[in-house]
């Protein structure tokens, strides 16, 4: 059967076509609103809203054009049902209703991060349950076990901002555009990482818990003791050592839950798992303790179509389709 897909949480208006069996992604194009956010340093939900609404059916016919379908090859539409801004999720819930309705068929809603851990499902279609997962987003840093039938434990999360907030939160400091988690990452990756020692809170404590908002304090107490000329001569050390706080606290807390749970599998998903510092780290580790190890391809780390799609395929293979008030629009995933 053929899946339409629809993303619009945030800031991304995203859709994809995907094929179930076996499942393959046929198109997966977005439009990015970052340029209409960027003035403002972040996102801004009205803005965001509005942008959805002028550019989901654009996105929808670019996707249903590069998959060489037409809209009556489509079987089912899965949209993200939260979590995420209000009014960018009621334009997506709305449209792929809609459209479902004119076409005589049905629509799932799908929890965000159910999709990002779904992007990695997406290259490894034989993982099954129980595995201990990682997810870092713009919003949300949690370590969960996944069990069999959508059952999740959650293990720990942040107490204040997520990981992707404190990439992009100590940037605007720094002066670097939003988003600027990328932007750290390859700045980053041409510095010194022991520069400068950010402060890693939680670290050693025996608990899942992550917490970033004393780092974008100490990020902010950096600036303002030094000159704006000595930021921009050291940007590239500043960012490696920053980037190196924010990856030893992912990776340190994922070592804890790893040990704690003696799981042999870590799926990891969400924006920030495009970080390919975090990446390497995690990977050392693993091949070092003989864990599986598994990451959705970089460009489908971020918000877009197939997570979403993905999601609701592996919940049809398992029977376990929601419609959106059954979706819990935000974690813990379980109770
Ligand atoms: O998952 P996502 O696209 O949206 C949410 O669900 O929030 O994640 C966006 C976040 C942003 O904070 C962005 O700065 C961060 O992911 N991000 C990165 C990288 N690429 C995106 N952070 C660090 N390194 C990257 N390469
Ligand atoms: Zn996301």
């Amino acid at each position: 059967m053929i899946w339409l897909g629809i993303e619009s949480s945030c800031d991304e208006t995203a859709c994809a076509v995907l094929e179930d069996n076996p499942v393959k992604i046929l198109s997966n194009p977005l439009y990015s609103q970052i340029e209409e956010h960027n003035l403002y340093g972040g996102v801004v939900p009205e803005i965001a809203a509005r942008a959805h609404l002028q550019k989901i059916a654009v996105i929808v016919q670019k996707a249903v054009k590069e998959a060489h379908i037409s809209l009556n090859d489509i079987g089912a539409i899965a949209f993200t049902a939260g979590p995420g801004l209000m009014g960018p999720l009621l334009v997506g819930a709305s449209f792929a209703k809609g459209l479902a309705k004119d076409l005589g068929i049905p629509s799932y809603g799908v929890n965000h991060l159910e999709g990002h851990l779904s992007a990695a499902w997406l290259s490894n279609p034989n993982l099954k349950p129980p595995f201990l997962t990682l997810t870092v987003s713009g919003g949300h840093t949690e370590l969960v076990v996944e069990n069999a039938n959508f059952e999740y434990t959650l293990l720990g999360r942040t107490r204040d901002d997520a990981a992707g907030e404190a990439f992009d939160k100590c940037g605007k400091l720094l002066g670097l555009p939003y988003p600027a988690g990328a932007l750290i990452g390859k700045l980053g990756a041409n510095g010194n990482r022991k520069f400068h020692a950010f402060p890693r809170a939680l670290k050693h404590d025996d608990h899942g818990d992550f917490s970033f908002s004393g780092l974008k304090t100490s990020v902010l107490r950096y600036v303002e003791s030094n000159t704006p000329e000595f930021i921009q001569e050291n940007i590239n050390d500043i960012c490696a050592s920053l980037e190196e706080a924010i990856v030893d606290i992912l990776v340190s807390k994922t070592i804890w839950a790893l040990k704690k749970t003696q799981l042999k599998t870590l799926l990891v998903g969400g924006g920030v798992s495009a970080n390919t510092h975090l990446r390497s780290k995690l990977k050392a580790y693993c091949e070092r303790k003989q864990i599986n190890l598994y990451f959705p391809t970089p460009a489908l780390s971020t918000d877009n179509g197939a997570m979403i799609a993905a999601a609701a395929i592996r919940r049809a293979q398992e029977h376990a389709l929601l419609n959106i008030s059954e979706v819990k629009p935000w974690m813990p995933l379980a109770p």
